[in-house]
């Protein structure tokens, strides 16, 4: 679709990318040990903000994740209308504005590095009464969003990208959305979720089936919200449009297993190392690396399994074990597609291949992920076959002293971190501040179990490796 008809001016600097650059020091860690939370679950914080803000009443949010991406999710909310206070850390007070309350931006809204806010904003936007613009930074203006682009039109939405289907996001308001039947190309919580935001302000029922399941948050708390939202044995997921949505008062929001997956990777491949993890949120469409893990011979216990805030969360209890290469079942693929990073720094300390198929989706991240992977482990030394859907990586010994490049994505940066730690000497990893978009704190709370990683600044722009 052509955006010729849609242009509206943006403010200069709103593809973002220009910001502090970070560069860490890593490597040779001690044991890891100690009993740590993580940070509140990034996907349930997004959703939270969004609907509290279309609800009728105050949503009290505890266990927001106060990172770069959620923040930004705020603000944009904020900038058309939506009060949004945060009384403490991790908690926000969110004064709802009803489905029809939504006042027309001043200005672009900058999702920064956030797909999640990016592409389930553009659902919720396309029906509005108002004309919105949705920009990013530099890695968020080079992702699909055909994907969310294409069944919005369908359903009479007007969204148009640039040419070559990425951000900005133009979506003309005051469009009939339609009500119909959506079979959904790509396993993506991201697109079901801009449908179902969408369907909210739909003429008639919006149902989809996807080619794999995927994390329900945004389906179980539309049902918190009041909802009509259902999913059949079949895997079709049918939403009512609702006359209002009524807040539910108050949302736990459980640690976020992604932010987790670091540090049961940490302990079971550094020796000695034994590390409690509490109250980490287990929707078993996140869990895949858990699986992994348990396959590659990891000596991981979930111990006090329990329900909060609709989810079921545990304590997670890692001890160092060796580990052993395996395949990773294609089918695991969606239930960890975010714990690749962590996967890959997993594998090249395993002993013998693991060989993962089926991950394409990879490639279009926060960056590259199969190739800023790839990259770093041979850099280290590690033997890495590289395909369009995944990699062969035989484990080995990482060499020290070397620079590695997170291009400037946040979990790779984190896992690349864990890796160095078996290696002999320190080694720099380049690019890490985009840390701070689900993990503000890593570096800290690493440090404080064991990790040897330290943060150094230096004087380059984010947006220099467009230049270099
Ligand atoms: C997310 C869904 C996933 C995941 C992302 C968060 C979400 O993306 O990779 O980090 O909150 O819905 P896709 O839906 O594009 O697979």
């Amino acid at each position: 679709m052509s955006g010729a008809d849609l242009e509206i001016d943006l403010p200069a600097g709103a593809a973002g990318g220009a910001g502090p650059r970070m560069d860490w020091r890593a490597g040779a860690g001690r044991a890891v040990s100690g009993r740590i939370t993580v940070p509140g679950d990034k996907s349930i914080s997004h959703r939270a903000l969004m609907l509290a803000a279309l609800a009728d009443g105050e949503t009290r949010i505890e266990g927001f994740l106060e990172g770069e991406d959620t923040r930004a999710t705020a603000a944009i909310l904020a900038a058309m209308g939506v009060a949004i206070q945060a009384p403490a850390d991790a908690v926000r007070l969110v004064r709802g504005v009803g489905l029809h309350g939504l006042r027309a931006p001043a200005q672009a809204l900058d999702c920064g590095n956030s797909g999640t806010a990016m592409r389930l904003l553009a659902g919720l936007l396309a029906g509005q009464d108002f004309d919105s613009v949705l920009t990013g930074d530099v890695s968020l203006s080079t992702r699909p969003m055909r994907r969310v682009v294409e069944p919005l039109t369908t359903m009479g939405a007007r969204v148009a990208a640039t040419p070559a289907g990425t951000a900005p996001l133009s979506i003309r308001g005051g469009q009939c959305l339609r009500g119909g039947d959506h079979v959904l190309p790509v396993a993506s919580a991201q697109v079901k979720s801009a449908l179902l935001l969408a369907g909210l302000r739909a003429d008639g029922p919006v149902r989809m089936r996807e080619p794999h399941a995927t994390r329900d948050y945004t389906e179980s708390m539309l049902r918190a919200f009041g909802v009509d939202i259902e999913t059949d044995a079949s895997g079709w997921i049918s939403l009512q449009p609702p006359a209002r949505l009524l807040s539910p008062g108050r949302i736990e929001v459980p640690a976020d297993f992604s932010s987790a997956a670091f540090f049961l990777v940490a302990a079971s491949v550094v020796p000695g190392s034994e590390l409690a993890i509490e109250c980490v949120g287990l929707n078993p469409r996140r869990t895949g690396l858990l699986d992994s893990l348990l396959d590659m011979g990891a000596d991981i216990a979930i111990g006090n399994r329990r329900e909060a805030g609709g989810e079921t969360v545990a304590d997670l209890h890692v001890r160092h074990a060796p580990l052993l290469g395996i395949d990773v079942p294609p089918a695991r693929v969606p239930d960890m597609i975010d714990e690749f990073p962590a996967l890959f720094a997993a594998a090249a300390l395993a002993e013998g291949e693991t060989r993962i198929a089926g991950a394409a989706e990879l490639r279009v991240k926060e960056s590259d992920r199969i190739a800023v992977m790839a990259a770093g482990l041979r850099v280290l030394g590690i033997a890495i076959e590289e395909r369009p859907d995944g990699a062969v990586i035989r484990g080995g010994r990482p060499r020290g002293g070397v620079r590695l490049d997170s291009a400037g994505d946040h979990r790779c940066a984190m896992a690349l971190a864990v890796l160095a730690q078996a290696a002999p000497a320190p080694v720099t990893i380049g690019d890490c501040a985009n840390v701070a978009t689900s993990f503000p704190g890593f570096v800290e709370l690493a440090a404080a179990v064991g990790l040897e990683l330290a943060p150094g600044q230096s004087f380059h722009a984010r947006g220099d490796r467009l230049r270099r």
